[in-house]
């Protein structure tokens, strides 16, 4: 692993967060999609899935850019890629790859796959900017295996922090902090979104789109208030057991969210989520 990349996946690779991230992803999928069409994705593209996890963006991907096209998905995290594989075989999907390795070596990742060379026309970075420790490096390494014209589609947090619900939950701010300084003290940074357009740019790239996405409001029973609290389920236990959060902080807070969940009137702000799209100069 190098220096851009954390010691291990902050949020772990055990079932319970292949399933969020399952979860997550039909949440976001419109998102992604919308994305990728403006970046101008077509069918028969060579696509990137940069921190590709299990796959579950990946194989959207596959579908879109079919068996004339290419999705190469890298992920440091071996049981993701694993399960991408194992996927990849049972759906029959030959034009869909995996690898693991750092994000910040992507050049001898696909290389190590015998897809050197393949010049990419679309890489996709979504929810992986704000867990390395590098992000220039990364964008270095996402421009060196792009081919001539090729874009880039960053989806990622701005104001993670800024988390919370109306009416108040004043046992939320010690865990909203726990959260972000989680992501911070494994390498990461909860507001990458404020730095990657100026990176963008400094590493050869020129940036096209940038934009907040809009989501439909988090109200009790809806799908995007069930979102974050997936997260909690993962890693509010692991912040316990790290210590960023005490065992009564926990258990006041899951039961104030009990009853916010009950309240019809109630809305949870959620993390902002930023989108760049960014093309090789
Ligand atoms: C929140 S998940 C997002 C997965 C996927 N992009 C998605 O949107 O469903 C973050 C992923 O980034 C991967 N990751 C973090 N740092 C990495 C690095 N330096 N190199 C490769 N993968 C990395 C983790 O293993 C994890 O699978």
């Amino acid at each position: 692993m190098s220096g851009s990349s954390s010691a291990e996946y902050v949020l772990g690779t055990n079932p319970r967060e292949l399933d969020r991230l399952g979860f997550q992803h039909r949440v976001w999928a419109n998102a992604a999609f919308s994305l990728w069409d403006r970046a101008g994705l077509v069918r028969g593209a060579k696509v990137l899935d940069v921190g590709c996890g299990p796959g579950f963006g990946s194989f959207d991907l596959a579908q879109i850019v079919g068996v004339e096209g290419l999705v190469v998905g890298v992920d440091e995290s071996e049981p993701f890629i694993e399960h991408a594989r194992g996927q990849a075989r049972s759906r029959g999907m030959d034009h869909a790859h995996f690898g693991v390795g750092d994000v910040a070596r992507l050049g001898e990742v696909v290389e190590g796959m015998g897809l050197g060379g393949v010049g990419f026309d679309l890489a996709y970075c979504r929810w992986v900017m704000c867990f390395v420790r590098d992000p220039r490096a990364v964008l270095e390494s996402i421009r060196g295996v792009l081919g001539e014209g090729g874009v880039l589609c960053v989806q990622d947090y701005l104001g993670y922090v800024s988390m919370g619900f109306a009416p108040d939950v004043p046992s939320f701010a010690p865990i909203v902090r726990a959260l972000g300084e989680a992501i911070r003290s494994f390498g990461g940074d909860p507001d990458v979104m404020r730095m990657l357009p100026n990176l963008a740019a400094e590493v050869g790239f020129e940036v096209s789109f940038l934009d907040r996405i809009q989501t439909p409001a988090a109200r009790p029973g809806s799908l995007m208030w069930s979102w974050p609290a997936t997260f909690w389920d993962v890693f509010l236990p692991r912040l316990v057991e790290l210590g960023g959060v005490r065992e009564a902080e926990y258990r006041d807070f899951m039961r104030d969210w009990a009853e916010i969940s009950r309240n019809p009137s109630a809305i949870m702000h959620l993390p902002p989520v930023y989108e760049m799209i960014a093309r090789v100069q």
